[in-house]
């Protein structure tokens, strides 16, 4: 299996296991993904996913390289076409997304994680956009995800040199929210998994929602936006139950209706 899955609580915990090619994503894996996140959100148990890599030597380490030979002008587009709505399947899915970058995070790894929620990242990790070194340009949304994140001089300087930045970089730009030793990594991606998938599913999807499409629009429109899912969540019974927990100082018991 080139992916492996696990549930941790409410958390699915899917693990790339490709460690002796570092985990490059090949046809088989973007497969796998797919199929696993057909099953993710038909299931009302699980509440959020993490995203890792197996072994300690990398998360993902790009695009699988030995299938690039075999690419032309049109089989290139259609794998990145295809690549791009996986990644922008996971962007807009109701279910948070967790990456637990556990070492190297190479270009097509950096566009799956900036397609994710929130990223955390081990001491170990390193971080580029290293396309450019094999004289080809991201394609799975380097371009555009990674100057949204960081802005464009950060952007700019990952994908023309092609250099990559350590961890407390990437911490200290904003790919990354959190660094963390190796050992304590995927358990505090899984632990902040089980807290949002704890939350008022309805709201975490509707809040997710509001800041994705909010980002491309002007301040005024994303301001309505925001006022229509905020109209919305009243609609939910979870919203009557917490703010009745909260004025009985007990506990919420939220059941994502
Ligand atoms: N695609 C296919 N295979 C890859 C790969 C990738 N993106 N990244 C690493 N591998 C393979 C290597 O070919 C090697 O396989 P081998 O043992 O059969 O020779 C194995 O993973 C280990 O990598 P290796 O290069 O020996 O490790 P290293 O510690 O010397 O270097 C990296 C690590 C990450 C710096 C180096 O592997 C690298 O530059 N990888 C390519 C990264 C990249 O350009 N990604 C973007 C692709 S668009």
């Amino acid at each position: 299996m080139a992916l492996l899955q696990e549930r941790r609580g409410s958390v699915a915990v899917l693990t790339f296991n490709r460690p002796e090619s570092l985990n490059a994503l090949n046809q088989e894996t973007l497969h796998e993904l797919e199929q696993a996140l057909d099953a993710i959100e038909h299931d009302d148990a699980i509440g959020a996913v993490v995203l890792t890599g197996a072994g300690e030597r990398a998360f993902v380490a790009g695009a699988d390289i030995s299938q690039f030979p075999h690419l032309d002008i049109w089989t290139a587009g259609s794998f990145a076409e295809r690549t791009l709505a996986l990644f922008r399947r996971i962007e807009t899915s109701p279910k948070p997304s967790i990456v637990a970058v556990n070492g190297f995070c190479l270009g097509g790894g950096v566009e799956l994680s900036l397609s994710c929620d929130i990223r955390l990242a081990s001491e170990n990790a390193r971080f580029g956009q290293p396309e450019i070194n094999l004289g080809i340009i991201p394609g799975w949304g380097g371009t555009q995800r990674l100057q949204r994140l960081v802005g464009p001089g950060w952007a700019r300087q990952m994908i023309l040199s092609g250099e990559m930045i350590d961890a407390q970089t990437a911490l200290r730009i904003g790919l990354v929210n959190e660094v963390l030793p190796q050992s304590a990594l995927l358990d505090r991606a899984v632990a902040l998994g089980e807290r949002i998938g704890g939350r008022a599913r309805k709201a975490v999807a509707l809040a997710k929602q509001a800041i994705l499409r909010g980002h491309d629009m002007p301040l005024e429109d994303g301001l309505k936006y925001e006022t229509a899912m905020w109209q919305l969540v009243f609609e939910t019974e979870d919203r009557k139950e917490g703010v009745a927990a909260f004025l009985e100082k007990r506990e919420a018991k939220f059941t994502g209706r």
